[in-house]
């Protein structure tokens, strides 16, 4: 796509589709013979859900959550709002929040205390990227794809104003 806002590739397709066959591996060692729900975060985590869930060879659900975290465009305010929740109980099941990018941290412990509260048996996060440089709470991702410097990233799920998800490719906004 030609767009001036596009920016340097964060991480290319290649190295996206190496990593997430190497999680999809960990996950399917770690979750054999347990009772995995993935929660795909709506709308940046679907590429990855998408691609990760063909890397993992036990049964498995999907199901999917859309929050908003109220704040400026590109700065989480920690304060979330659920705008869908998950179709089905999560109570004794294994849950793997699945999210694009964990930035402040803020909307993932939101998510964590919401769903922890719903008594899954258990309750981890599988996230793409990170930016260790911004994160404000401690936050043990289970899974973690790529970490990247403080920049905004847009592609392969990630928007920003809406657009740029369908690179496939995560490359760094230019603003
Ligand atoms: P946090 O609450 O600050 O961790 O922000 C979490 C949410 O903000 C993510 O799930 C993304 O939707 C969005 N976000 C944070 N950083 C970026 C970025 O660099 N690009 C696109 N979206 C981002
Ligand atoms: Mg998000």
């Amino acid at each position: 796509m030609n767009d001036p806002a596009i920016g340097a590739t964060l991480v290319s397709s290649e190295e996206l589709q190496v990593r997430i066959a190497e999680l999809g591996a960990a996950i399917t060692r770690d979750y054999e013979g347990r009772d995995l729900v993935m929660v795909g975060v709506l709308k940046g985590a679907v590429l990855f859900l998408a691609d990760l869930m063909r890397h993992i060879d036990i049964p498995c659900e999907i199901d999917f959550m859309a929050v908003s975290s109220y704040g400026s465009q590109t700065d989480s305010s920690g304060v979330v709002r659920i705008l869908k929740d998950l179709d089905a109980s999560i109570q004794g099941r294994d849950v793997l929040i699945v999210e694009d990018i964990i930035d402040s941290g803020l909307t993932l412990q939101y998510l964590m205390r919401n769903l922890g509260a719903r008594d899954p048996a258990s309750l981890e996060v599988c996230s793409l990227l990170t930016k260790p440089e911004r994160l404000r709470v401690d936050l043990p991702a289970k899974y973690v794809g790529f970490e990247i410097p403080d920049e905004f990233a847009i592609g392969y799920g990630l928007d920003h104003a809406q657009r740029y998800r369908n690179l496939d490719y995560v490359a760094a906004l230019v603003h």
